[in-house]
């Protein structure tokens, strides 16, 4: 078939409510990952351990007692990996690095065989056409930071600045994009306010404390990596849900204003503004972050895009979130609401209150679904095949509302472990087979293929055209 070969109507797409809207010929279509979640070998060749490895040896936080040490074996399967990527037709591979894989201790001596890992890694994705987007922190701190405080301690800001450089010197020249945070809502809130994630700290204060150190250390790291020259882009990556008023009330407007305020606006505002936002400063009084002289200015460094990881949206009255179950809506196994709507709402309301935002990416997007392989060897996952032929819908629209979107990326190419739900919940539009490592691309997997190759094609025909 020839490359101008006209495509297929967008009815017969397997995607039909995506491909009816229109994406930019540059828009990147990729699939996401992160090192502790699949890569196991978690002390192979002078691999340090990290909060994670750590935590999971606790009873009973995580919910069917796994923990990383084998995953999906992806150190040692990585080659399948990467090809299994390329198949699906897609031009990008967000993955992380493991920071005690490369730097044992999180400071000092480099693990050159962990470094190696990612080089040959990066160089198989360029040798795939692939374009590997690189994540610094996807929370897998070394423990040997966290026996000195880890994220609650400043000086893990300065450990984070070498290690960020060491990686974009041996790798920033072939990756298209580092970020530096994945999520970092997540670290400090169920890391270190309800201790449900690593370290398992419970402490409010020392929360904030974390967000601050994550955020500082972002820019830090921006501004170091940036006097590399770099061809890549650099960015960081957030967790956001929309978050409604369960009614017109003020009381709930009210709560669901600092809802946002906790997720949103305490991570934008100081990369965009150079300020926490007030509500939120008051909200935590005593327990707000000490902030030193200059800090919010190291953190306001220009940045080239905000990846932007979302699932479902926040429904809130002044009695906290309203139960999810009330709500009649779909539902995916983790018990989140499907509502591509919030994906739109989100990046409308970020082009709107951020446009310092030059670029977004939706750098995660997917759900859980506990579909079994059939009696025909397929696993027939058309629930998640919807969400993801919505949720690319929503980020359409968000785009014919002149949202600056630079791509998409599924979250996730292979099931993994779900941090504290281990095993258990299934994100992968490739199936594993934990007992065997056997990938058996999902329905979903095939569809989203099939609508990124119609995608590339288009765009094909339109620079020929
Ligand atoms: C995000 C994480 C990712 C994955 C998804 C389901 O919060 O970044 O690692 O666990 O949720």
């Amino acid at each position: 078939m020839s490359s101008s070969t006209p495509v297929s109507s967008a009815a017969s797409s397997a995607l039909p409510t995506a491909a009816a809207k229109d994406f930019p010929a540059d828009f990147v279509w990729g699939v996401a990952t992160s090192a502790f979640q699949i890569e196991g070998a978690h002390d192979a060749d002078g691999k340090g351990p990290s909060i994670w490895d750590t935590f999971c040896r606790q009873p009973g936080v995580i919910a069917d007692a796994s923990n990383g040490d084998v995953a999906c074996e992806h150190y040692q399967r990585w080659e399948e990996d990467l090809d299994l990527i390329k198949s699906l037709g897609v031009d990008a591979y967000r993955f992380s690095v493991s920071w005690p894989r490369v730097q044992p201790t999180g400071q000092g001596d480099w693990n050159e065989a962990g470094l190696a890992f990612y080089e040959k890694l990066v160089d198989g994705m360029l040798a795939r056409g692939l374009k590997p987007y690189l994540t610094l922190n996807h929370w897998d701190l070394p423990q040997a930071l966290q026996d000195i405080g880890g994220w609650g301690n400043r000086v893990t800001t300065e450990r984070f600045v070498e290690y960020a450089v060491g990686i974009a010197k041996r790798l920033g020249g072939k990756v298209a994009s580092i970020a530096t945070h994945n999520e970092p809502w997540v670290v400090a809130q169920l890391g270190h306010e309800s201790g449900v994630f690593a370290p398992g700290i419970k402490d409010r204060r020392i929360a904030a404390q974390v967000s601050h150190h994550l955020l500082l250390s972002h820019g830090l790291a921006i501004t170091a990596m940036r006097a590399l020259k770099l061809k890549a882009s650099l960015g960081i990556v957030l967790n956001m849900a929309p978050m409604y008023p369960a009614t017109d009330s003020d009381a709930d407007r009210t709560a669901a204003r600092l809802e946002d305020g906790k997720l949103r606006r305490w991570y934008m505002d100081p990369l965009f503004e150079g300020r926490y936002p007030q509500d939120v400063l008051d909200y935590l009084g005593h327990d707000a972050p000490y902030v030193e002289a200059g800090d919010m200015a190291k953190i306001q460094v220009p940045i080239d895009f905000v990846g932007i990881n979302y699932y479902s949206r926040g429904m809130i009255s002044a009695n906290g979130p309203v139960d999810n179950k009330t709500s009649g809506l779909e539902l995916t196994d983790m018990g989140w609401e499907v509502y591509p709507q919030g994906l739109t709402d989100l990046l409308v309301s970020i082009k709107r209150d951020y446009p310092g935002a030059k670029r977004l990416y939706v750098t995660e997007n997917g759900g859980a679904f506990p579909d079994p392989v059939g009696a025909d060897g397929r696993v027939h996952d058309a629930d998640r095949t919807r969400y993801l032929d919505t949720h690319i819908a929503a980020v359409g629209d968000a785009l014919a509302q002149g949202v600056p979107m630079g791509g998409y990326m599924v979250w996730s190419l292979l099931d993994n472990f779900e941090w504290a739900s281990g095993y258990a919940k299934r994100f992968g539009i490739v199936h594993v087979d934990y007992a065997t490592q056997r990938r058996t691309p999902k329905d979903s997997a095939l569809a989203y293929k099939d609508f990124v190759v119609q995608q590339v094609s288009q765009r094909r025909t339109a620079r020929q055209g």
